[in-house]
């Protein structure tokens, strides 16, 4: 999608990440989009107004009260005189004043009154971020419709590391190319359908050793449980995602635990129960190597080693085994490259879940790792079949699905 004429309203905070402000603003322009700058006091202290309005080629805003600036644009007019208001880096300080609803400077007041889309790239020490203020900002913040673009795992300028550093420019334009492509308009509605629900998703593949530098995998990318449980978190929902080994960013609203293998993702999923509702997105592996090696396998001149497999626990299956605290609501995936949707009626039925997600996982169909997915959802009732939509619509539609029938009682 091109950029060509959209006009972006760019408030910067104040955080060391503000540097890459300046090659997100080349970034957008080059596309052809406009860049309205606002730099917050503290973002002055790392960027400077000149270097901010040379690269944007027009005027930088800084203060609420400046006649000059209400002169030429007022605040109101500046907050809605934009197709999309994007905040990079998006500051603690900044989230937690938007969550509040705080319009004690420029940035905050523009965030308050503007009636546009509003995209966050929070940048924050990893501390800050799983504080539980920020996490629940962030959650009040997705519930009221905001994007967030990362943060991302990485090393931070304070030496710690961890989830917290920007994303990089071109990941905050292709979330801007996403945002406006989609016509979902911001939901204003202070709870959403899932608000005071609580899901435990697992997402991804799971890496089984066999010996310290090698292992086990398979194609699937984490993209389609990551995105239904930040549809839950935008649902208003309490998340805990379970992921595997995976490529892309956690979800933000989101509290994600990092797991290799089949045994750690049971692990995990057990210390987060209780829960209201699981849904097993996760492509995990079937078996392990039982005779892993504690250190790296060497070459033999008596030919290949013989891997010996033992099967993994069924997690899934061991969720709704639970007597005292199974979950109200267990969704399973069935991803298959045949009778699709007979082997998922045989799983709703063998692992006792409520309902099942099948999906055509052959080659050709470019599901694995790729970003749309053809589902039919199977329970007791029936079946229902969606066209081949994007894994965010797909996951946005369970999500309602989910709400729908959660509020009746599911299945009955
Ligand atoms: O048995 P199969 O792998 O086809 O079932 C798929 C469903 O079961 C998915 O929801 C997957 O997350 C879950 N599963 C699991 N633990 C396993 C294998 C599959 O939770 N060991």
């Amino acid at each position: 999608m091109s950029l060509t004429g959209k006009r972006i309203l760019l408030i910067i905070g104040g955080g060391i990440a503000a540097y890459k402000a300046l090659d997100f603003i080349r970034r957008v322009r080059e596309r052809g989009a406009s860049v309205r700058p606002v730099l917050t006091a503290a973002g002055k202290q790392f960027v400077t107004p000149l270097s901010v309005s040379s690269l944007a080629g027009m005027s930088v805003h800084e203060d609420l009260f400046s006649l000059t600036e209400e002169a030429n644009m007022g605040h109101i007019e500046l907050s809605r005189a934009a197709d999309l208001v994007v905040i990079a880096p998006a500051t603690a300080d900044l989230i937690a004043k938007a969550a509040n609803g705080l319009a004690n400077d420029l940035a905050s007041t523009l965030l308050l009154a503007t009636d546009k889309k509003v995209l966050m790239a929070p940048a924050m020490n990893v501390r800050m971020w799983l504080h539980p203020a920020t996490q629940r900002n962030v959650a009040q913040l997705a519930r009221d419709g905001v994007l967030f673009a990362g943060p991302v795992d990485g090393e931070m300028a304070c030496g710690e590391f961890g989830p917290g550093r920007m994303v990089e420019p071109l990941e905050i334009v292709a979330a801007i190319e996403k945002a406006l492509a989609s016509s979902t308009a911001i939901s204003l509605a202070g709870d959403g359908p899932l608000a005071g629900r609580k899901i435990i998703i697992t997402s991804g593949p799971t890496h089984e050793p066999i010996d310290p530098v090698r292992y086990i995998a398979n194609r699937s990318s984490g993209k389609q449980g990551h995105a239904i449980a930040q549809a839950a978190a935008r649902a208003g929902a309490q998340v805990i995602l379970v992921s595997g080994p995976v490529a892309i960013p956690d979800p933000s609203g989101v509290t994600t635990h990092h797991v290799e293998t089949a045994r750690d993702m049971l692990d995990a999923v057990e210390a987060a129960l209780p829960a209201d509702i699981f849904i097993g997105a996760a492509a995990v592996a079937d078996w392990r190597v039982d005779n892993a090696g504690a250190q790296k396998m060497k070459k033999l001149t008596s030919g290949a080693p013989t891997l010996q497999f033992t099967e993994n626990p069924d997690i899934l299956a061991s969720v709704c085994a639970r007597t005292k605290d199974r979950p109200a609501l267990v969704v399973g995936f069935a991803a298959e490259t045949e009778n699709v949707i007979a082997y998922a009626q045989d799983k709703l039925v063998r692992k006792k879940c409520d309902l099942v997600i099948a999906n055509d996982v052959s080659p050709e169909r470019g599901v694995m790792g790729g970003s749309k997915n053809e589902v039919h959802l199977v329970s007791k009732t029936g079946v229902e079949s969606w066209p081949l939509l994007d894994k965010d619509e797909v996951a946005r539609r369970l999500v309602d699905t989910i709400a729908a029938h959660f509020k009746k009682g599911y299945g009955a």
